[in-house]
């Protein structure tokens, strides 16, 4: 029986060591800012508005609303983009999606400038992933856990999307190397399956990648050591899909008729068979939004260190 990937106690521990890291800057006088855009009033927007709220909270972050009508046009929430890029207290924005229909919501994203693009979603966050020039990246050798307590961190040039980074930080704390690994990742949006795909490839992982016009998908599910689906197709993972031993990172959230919200993957057939798998909900889910304050205060660490380089200590010893 496979061996559970616990998201919660591992979002749990991020935001531990966040909010220690966030007081830290609060002693020194510098307070951490999150800015939230929500245009509209859309429920899904709202949901995760609401739980990201919550987290800033109980870590110390500042949350900043801002607050645009539904019926706000492209323009007026590209101005509010630009100044809240302009703004000092926020270190990090999130969009929250989905926008309204007539909104172009790339060319919202493309408007915030890297060094607050915290959801990694902004063209040139995707470049610089695609690049390795991402700071976790180019220092590979380093495990991320190694990186965040090292000065170089305080360096950061862009960030990395929040739920495939979250995947792959939970697959290093469970010590799962994915170094020369069959990885299967189905799914390749540019929220979640192209970067996660990329960030296993910067790993030294096989990578293939599955969609909608994959052919023969339960073959090619059937040659990965490492499967992470992200569909939003519930039961598309079945126990005769997967090896033996195969970890199984499930990264879907589907909401059923009955109101029972379960993931992509089949779970009671395939754990028998996987060595790790996570549940849902509970696995991938809790982990994102810990990163998301990560993330952050990175950006928050950064700016601080770029101003006054000698100024900003960071623990090593953790
Ligand atoms: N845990 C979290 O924190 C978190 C965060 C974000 C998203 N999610 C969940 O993850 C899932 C995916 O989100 P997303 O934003 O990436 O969704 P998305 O933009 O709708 O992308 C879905 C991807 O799955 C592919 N796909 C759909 N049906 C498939 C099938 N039968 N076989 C193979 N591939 C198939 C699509 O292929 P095509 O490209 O060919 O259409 C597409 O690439 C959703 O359930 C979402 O709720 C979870």
């Amino acid at each position: 029986m496979a061996e559970i990937l616990d998201g919660r106690s591992f979002a749990e521990e991020i935001k531990g060591h966040v909010r220690e890291d966030v007081l830290k800057l609060k002693e020194r006088g510098i307070q951490v800012g999150l800015g939230l855009l929500l245009v509209g009033d859309h429920p899904a927007s709202r949901q995760y508005y609401r739980a990201t709220l919550k987290a800033c909270q109980k870590v110390g972050v500042r949350a900043l609303e801002f607050r645009l009508p539904e019926d706000s046009s492209q323009n007026e929430i590209l101005n509010m983009v630009q100044a809240i890029n302009a703004d000092e207290r926020v270190n990090g924005l999130l969009v929250l999606f989905p926008l309204p229909r007539s909104i172009n919501p790339r060319r919202i994203v493309n408007e915030i400038v890297p060094e607050k693009d915290v959801d990694g979603l902004g063209a040139i966050s995707v470049g610089r992933l695609a690049a390795e020039e991402s700071t976790f990246q180019i220092f590979k050798e380093l495990s991320y856990a190694e990186l965040r307590t090292s000065r170089v961190t305080a360096m950061v040039t862009s960030f990395l999307p929040c739920t495939p980074f979250g995947v792959m930080k939970l697959l290093e704390r469970y010590n799962i190397d994915v170094k020369g690994k069959n990885a299967v990742v189905l799914g390749k949006s540019l929220a979640v399956g192209k970067p996660l795909s990329l960030m296993l490839l910067a790993k030294e992982a096989t990578v293939t990648i599955c969609h909608k016009e994959t052919k023969d998908l339960a073959g090619v599910v059937q040659q990965a050591d490492i499967i992470c689906s992200a569909t939003g197709v519930a039961g598309l993972i079945r126990g005769d899909m997967v090896k033996e031993g195969a970890v199984v990172v499930d990264i879907g959230i589907n909401v059923l008729p009955d109101g029972r919200i379960v993931g992509d993957v089949e779970f009671d057939s395939v754990a028998p068979k996987a060595s790790y798998i996570t549940p849902v909900p509970g696995g991938v889910g809790p982990v994102t939004i810990s990163i998301l304050l990560e993330n952050t205060l990175r950006s928050a660490q950064s700016h601080e260190f770029l101003k006054n380089p000698y100024s900003l200590k960071i623990d090593l010893s953790r």
